[in-house]
């Protein structure tokens, strides 16, 4: 039985003025049905998990360096995201592949970077609109899960999360049967890579446009774990209903 998660990512959006948000989550979640997760921008970490400190609400990153330290100017490593109080951090999202030309090689040394650092990665991936309309989609994810899966990769240590990147941001979303779609086909190259039990037990995320009002519809779909969700996890009156429908799915 894989318990699932809602994830949420705030990208570069917030200061200080939005912690009551974390506050609030946490205080409406002293225990939940689910795990939960809130990535604020690096510069919240700190008082994000100290406001969350004693609930169900855990905090995550958005990114890590590869190495641990170094003469890496601007950077964070993932043993000071776990110093900061993070638990988790997530790696590969389209927006860095796009904006930091990062590559699925890169993608996969962040990853055994934050395994090492005891951190859950949550590895995202997905194709871009004209990926999908050139049927790529299944040779696309199932490429850049190959490349950037790494072999310290357990259903313990690691979420995958689908994110079409046309989906992001858009207000639109696949269709149940392209999710189930791309899922299974995840699952069961999981199973190829890290064998049937780990495969049974990773979980997996859809990211892209999930709202509260088409949240239990997508997790009704079959493989389908839990939800990244930028947009609309910035306010907690957009995201526990989002919780409450993972909850009750
Ligand atoms: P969105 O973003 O929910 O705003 O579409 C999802 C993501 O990029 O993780």
């Amino acid at each position: 039985m894989r318990r699932r998660l809602a994830a949420g990512n705030w990208k570069m959006n917030g200061t200080r003025q939005n912690l009551p948000e974390i506050a609030a989550l946490a205080a409406a979640h002293p225990v939940a049905a689910v795990d939960i997760l809130i990535c604020p921008p690096a510069t919240l970490l700190a008082q994000a998990a100290t406001l969350a400190e004693g609930s169900a609400v855990t905090i995550g990153a958005q990114d890590c360096h590869p190495a641990p330290s170094g003469a890496h100017t601007g950077d964070i490593a993932a043993p000071m995201l776990a110093d900061a109080g993070a638990r988790a951090v997530i790696l590969g999202h389209s927006e860095r592949r796009a904006d930091h030309a990062e590559t699925s090689a890169l993608v996969a040394a962040k990853t055994r970077a934050a395994h090492d650092a005891g951190l859950l990665a949550i590895l995202c991936l997905g194709e871009t609109l004209a990926q999908r309309e050139d049927a790529q989609t299944i040779a696309v994810v199932t490429e850049q899960l190959r490349a950037s899966l790494p072999d310290s990769a357990t259903a313990t240590n690691t979420v995958l999360a689908y994110e079409p990147v046309w989906a992001i941001g858009t207000g639109l979303t696949p269709s149940a049967a392209q999710i189930a779609e791309v899922h299974g086909v995840l699952r069961a190259c999981i199973a190829e890579h890290l064998g049937a039990p780990e495969a049974d037990q990773m979980r997996l995320l859809y990211g892209g446009s999930v709202k509260p009002d088409n949240a239990a519809a997508i997790f009704a779909i079959a493989d389908v774990d839990g939800a990244l969700v930028g947009g609309a996890s910035l306010r907690a009156r957009d995201f526990a209903p989002i919780i409450a429908a993972l909850g009750s799915a």
